[in-house]
This record gives C-alpha cells, sequence and structure tokens, in this order.
C-alpha cells in the first residue's frame, strides 16, 4: 500500500496551495471561502495544524484541523451559540481537500481523516469532530457517513448551505 504522511504545511507551498484552490472539485467543495494563503502559512496558532498529506512523497491534499472555540476567524462561533448545551466545545473542526485530480477516488481521503481522527482523539478531554461539508457535497457526505459522523443538520455559513456533522470520540472508539 501506498504511504500516506501528514505533514505541516509552510510558506514554500504557497504556490501548490493557490493551484489545488482552482481545481474544480476544491472549487465546488469550498467555493467561497479565502483561505489567505499568504499570511495564514506564515502563522503557527496553537489552536489549529495545517496539514499537507503525501502518497509516497507526492503532495496530494490538504487539511486543517482547528479547535472551533479558538479560532480566531470565529467560524463556528454563530453555530455554537445556537448549541450551548453540545460537546463541540471540545472539539476539533476537520477541513479536507484532495487538490490533485488523479488522486481523488483512491482512499486517500478516508486514510487522512482516519490519521487526523486518531491525532484527535488522542488528546485528553476532546469530545469529538465537526464537519461543515457543503449540503450538495453528497458524495464527500456519503464518506463522512460511512466514517461514522452524524448530521446534525443544515447550517448557512456565510454565503454557503451546509449541514454539519459531528462523531464523537465515544462512537470513534467504538468503530
Ligand atoms: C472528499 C475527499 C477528501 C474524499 O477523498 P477521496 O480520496 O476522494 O475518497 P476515498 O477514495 O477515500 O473514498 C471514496 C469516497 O470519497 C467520496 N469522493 C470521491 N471522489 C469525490 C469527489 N470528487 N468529491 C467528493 N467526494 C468524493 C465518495 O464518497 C467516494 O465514495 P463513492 O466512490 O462510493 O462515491 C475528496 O474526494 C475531495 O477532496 N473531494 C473534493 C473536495 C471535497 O469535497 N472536500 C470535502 C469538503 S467537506
Amino acid at each position: 500500500m501506498a504511504t500516506l504522511q501528514l505533514r505541516e504545511a509552510t510558506i514554500d507551498d504557497l504556490a501548490l496551495l493557490r493551484r489545488w484552490d482552482e481545481a474544480p472539485q476544491v472549487v465546488d467543495a469550498d467555493p467561497n471561502d479565502d483561505w489567505a494563503w499568504e499570511t495564514e502559512l506564515l502563522r503557527r496558532p496553537d489552536w489549529r495544524s495545517q496539514l499537507i498529506a503525501e502518497v509516497d512523497g507526492r503532495p496530494i491534499g490538504f487539511m486543517e484541523i482547528a479547535d472551533p472555540v479558538r479560532a480566531d476567524d470565529a467560524y463556528w462561533a454563530d453555530w455554537l451559540a445556537a448549541h450551548p448545551d453540545h460537546p463541540a466545545r471540545v472539539s476539533r473542526a476537520i477541513d479536507i481537500w484532495i487538490g490533485e485530480a488523479d488522486a481523488l477516488g483512491q482512499g486517500h481521503g478516508t486514510r487522512m481523516l482516519e490519521a487526523a481522527l486518531v491525532r484527535v482523539f488522542a488528546v485528553p478531554g476532546v469530545a469529538g469532530v465537526l464537519l461543515d461539508p457543503l449540503a450538495s457535497n453528497m458524495r464527500a457526505r456519503a464518506l463522512y457517513a460511512r466514517l461514522g459522523f452524524v448530521d446534525l443538520g443544515p447550517w448557512r455559513f456565510g454565503d454557503d448551505d451546509c449541514r454539519v456533522l459531528w462523531l464523537s470520540g465515544a462512537d470513534w472508539s467504538q468503530r
């Protein structure tokens, strides 16, 4: 099996991430967000990791693992405020995409997410993981359902109609 590795993204990945931003499958999945790579790749706040996935040494995709409560863009703030009793107050939110079209649909995304989940749930006290696919992204949603994520319902983030998905640490450990 091909070797999958996750490494920290750096400013040296700027051109790569900008190219991936233009890939049709990435535009379709994330049409409205500006990731401001030129500034974000230069800082390492402790509430997030920005990771490049490499398969046999070739970069193919990106993941961000962030604390939704501490994130300074307050992306999740309205959802968290609307769900004050949800354990997502101690959680991580993950964004993921494969930038290289010829690397889609070969299991790499599943392995990337599984590796991220192992990292997340190795941190004591983390209750679960949030995802926010576009409601229209049925293939990604099917993948997340297969991994055990449950659908908490619709939510509008900016201009995007999304679904909020949740995987609890308890469900993950019973997989
Ligand atoms: C979603 C994604 C990370 C999954 O990684 P992957 O390596 O392609 O998926 P895997 O091979 O591990 O698993 C296959 C499943 O992934 C999903 N998938 C495959 N290609 C996909 C694509 N172009 N877009 C969305 N989901 C896709 C499907 O559920 C597929 O199962 P299916 O063939 O039965 O429909 C990847 O397809 C991708 O980056 N898609 C475009 C960006 C995106 O949708 N990101 C998620 C935003 S929430």
